[in-house]
């Protein structure tokens, strides 16, 4: 596979050391052998998350310089808001702190809305934030995406599509007015960052409309999703960018954006309403106290203008073609060694199917968490299991939840690793799975109640 070169030169740089393995062996022991707790100076090449690490542009960097920091009316929010109707479409704009704030004032409001005693939302797959502020808001949140989503081996294209006939099947056995809303997760995080097609986009908001329920789209990945659609749907091969996103947000009724993905910058996000005046007021209510006022909501003036820039910046196809070029080339390395991944690659991140790699560990050992410590022992790259330890315990019975897969994540942030990184990432890998055999799994010395996956502690199967 032909690598993409990278369509910036590099201006300022941090040096980051390879750790040796005794130092490494170290680290991970005094971090209970969860990654999470690892400091990151004991990290070579950080996958953990695309997540607010990504490097902004010289653009950007000047933005910050013009922010206005007036706590009311910033003209820097006005730019922020005139960015955003005019990408999305939508009349309504609420800075947020970051996506999971933009959950945490529109989720109750929904939720209200339905005056149902138990309201439900459905997604193609709820995020884990985007399912705790659901539930904290008292909701249930259903997943209906596709069955193929989980098999590992099939190159189906649209592996984000929410299964139709589950999702009207659900929408008809519902009492009115109890799907608070439905969530269209773009692109789908948590199976691989796997595009939704646009006539899944349409078909789903067609059933919602009918059914009077509104549509929230999940947008972290929006430019991502946008690429993907261009590049595999015949009909949008010639389309731009801003067209098709603002086609897939014409089938949407309101956005929830963790801007820390797409629009590379650190920490941020908005929360958007199309027209329903009414909600944006309710929302706008619920801001104030929790996020900030309506015109900043958590970011500040700076922070605002390095988004507005990195909004646009984020729809730049020559940087997509290699940002998601880069991701595919890891993939691509991966599966020529016969490493399984879930496949195609992501648009954001390659996700290693640990069952298969593992076949050996059960999922009560955490085959996906036994991976991410041996490559970091192996190589100091750090992964993020998904799988059953973040998946967690159901709060009724306590009992493990089912985990549909077992995935090792390693997400790749924007503009930071060259393509020579990702080689490094790669063999190390592969010499891991020279050994897979002798692998062994992990058990919980120490449990959370909650969100367990970022403090639990680890001690190796003997
Ligand atoms: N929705 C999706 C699809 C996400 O991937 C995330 C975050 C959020 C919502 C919440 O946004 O972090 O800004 O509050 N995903 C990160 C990740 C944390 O590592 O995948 P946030």
């Amino acid at each position: 596979m032909k690598r993409i070169p990278e369509p910036f030169r590099i201006k300022m740089v941090e040096p980051i050391r390879i750790t040796t393995r005794r130092e490494r062996e170290q680290a991970l022991q005094e971090a209970g052998y969860n990654p999470f707790l690892l400091k990151s100076d004991d990290v070579y090449i950080d996958l953990l998350t695309d997540s607010g690490t990504g490097a902004m542009s010289d653009q950007q960097w000047a933005a910050l310089m013009v922010g206005d920091e007036a706590y009311a009316g910033s003209r820097s929010f006005v730019r922020l808001q005139e960015t955003a109707r005019d990408i999305f479409g939508y009349g309504f704009v609420l800075p947020t702190h970051q996506g999971r704030g933009a959950e945490q004032i529109l989720f109750p409001e929904l939720i209200a809305q339905t005056g149902h005693s138990r309201p439900v939302f459905i997604s193609n797959y709820h995020f884990d934030t985007t399912a705790a502020h659901v539930e904290m808001a008292g909701g249930q949140a259903v997943n209906l995406v596709k069955e193929q989503a989980f098999d590992t081996s099939s190159d189906d294209l649209w592996k984000g599509d929410f299964d139709l006939v589950r999702l009207q099947e659900s929408i008809l056995a519902a009492e009115t007015g109890q799907i608070a809303a439905i969530i269209i997760t773009i692109t789908c995080n948590s199976i691989g960052g796997q595009p939704v097609s646009m006539g899944n986009i349409r078909a789903v908001s067609q059933l919602a409309r009918q059914h009077n329920i509104p549509v929230v789209m999940d947008c972290a990945r929006f430019c991502e999703n946008a690429w993907f659609i261009k590049q595999r749907d015949p009909q949008y091969h010639s389309a731009t960018l801003p067209d098709i996103i603002l086609e897939m947000f014409s089938y949407g009724d309101m956005l929830t954006l963790s801007a820390k993905k797409d629009p590379v910058v650190n920490s941020g996000g908005l929360c958007c309403i199309r027209d329903d005046e009414e909600l944006y007021r309710r929302v706008s209510v619920r801001c104030v106290p929790m996020e900030g006022f309506i015109t900043y909501g958590g970011m500040t003036g700076r922070d605002m203008e390095a988004l507005a820039t990195g909004l646009r910046e984020g729809m730049n196809e020559d940087f997509l073609d290699y940002r998601i070029g880069q991701v595919a080339y890891l993939g691509q390395r991966l599966r020529e060694a016969g490493i399984p991944i879930q496949s195609p690659a992501g648009g954001h991140a390659v996700f290693i199917d640990a069952r298969k790699m593992l076949p050996n560990i059960p999922a009560s050992q955490f085959p996906a968490q036994a991976l991410c410590n041996e490559l970091y022992l192996e190589s100091g790259v750090r992964g993020v299991e998904i799988g059953s330890l973040l998946l967690g315990r159901d709060p009724v019975t306590n009992e493990q939840k089912p985990s549909p897969m077992e995935l090792l994540r390693l997400a790749i942030p924007r503009r930071v690793y060259t393509n020579d990184h990702m080689d490094y990432v790669a063999e190390a890998l592969i010499a891991v799975n020279v050994r897979a055999d002798g692998i062994k799994g992990v058990q919980m010395t120490y449990e959370p109640p909650v969100l367990r996956h970022f403090t639990a502690r680890f001690k190796l199967m003997s």
